[in-house]
């Protein structure tokens, strides 16, 4: 099974990543968390250059093909294989993140950033996407409590920017028929519960206990 994860920025996808690890490996399953850009060796070198914040000039155009590229390394080193495996894939963003962030957040042309995604990730489409929803307010006051220093290049970007990535999310949900919205803005527990009975429903669709 391949699960991804995707948000805004603050919007608290990586802690419902480690509770639904913990959810699986109480069932004995393998559980494989990844976490996008990153993953592989030459990822973790691409998501250096893309969150530094010195890189303040880098263009809408490289910033995509950077994470594409990624993103392409670790679906053919970690996700494809793991998968084979049988193993459950779990990832903290994949690529409706270049579509919501880079397609609509930056306004690269929307029919080449799908393109590009479904060539980098070829057959690797998820079972299931978790979209937790919050929202931009949110973000903003979750923003405000961490300090400026530890914002990376893409957290300090404006307002604006994260509400035009939100409706890139609300455009891939009519699309993507297995994305499942969450609303964000529950508690930590009340989201998790959802999680897990949306997982449970949809083993028992495919005849899995
Ligand atoms: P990260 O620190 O992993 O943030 P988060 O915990 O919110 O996922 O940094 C990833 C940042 O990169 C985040 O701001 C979203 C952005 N991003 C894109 O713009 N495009 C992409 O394809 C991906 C995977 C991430």
């Amino acid at each position: 099974m391949f699960i991804t994860f995707e948000g805004l920025d603050f919007c608290g996808k990586s802690t419902q990543v480690k509770l639904l690890e913990k959810y699986f490996t109480a069932k004995n399953k393998k559980v494989k968390i990844i976490r996008e850009p990153g993953g592989t060796k030459i990822s973790e070198k691409v998501r250096g250059i893309l969150l530094d914040r010195n890189n303040l000039e880098m263009s809408p155009e490289t910033e995509l093909l950077l994470f594409t590229a990624s993103r392409i390394q670790l679906v053919k080193e970690v996700i494809v294989p793991s998968i084979e495996k049988g193993d459950v894939v779990i990832s903290d963003r994949f690529h409706h993140s270049s579509i919501a962030y880079q397609g609509f957040g930056r306004g690269i042309d929307l029919e080449f950033v799908e393109t590009l995604q479904a060539f980098a990730i070829k057959g690797a489409q998820p079972d299931i996407t978790f979209f937790l929803d919050v929202p931009v307010e949110t973000v903003v006051e979750r923003k405000a409590k961490k300090e400026h220093a530890e914002l990376d290049r893409i957290e300090i970007s404006k307002n604006n920017f994260y509400e035009k990535v939100r409706e890139g999310y609300f455009y891939l949900m009519k699309k993507d028929k297995y994305i499942v919205k969450l609303d964000g803005t529950l508690s930590i527990e009340e989201i998790h519960k959802k999680i897990v009975s949306e997982i449970e429903k949809y083993l028992s669709s495919k005849g899995i206990k």
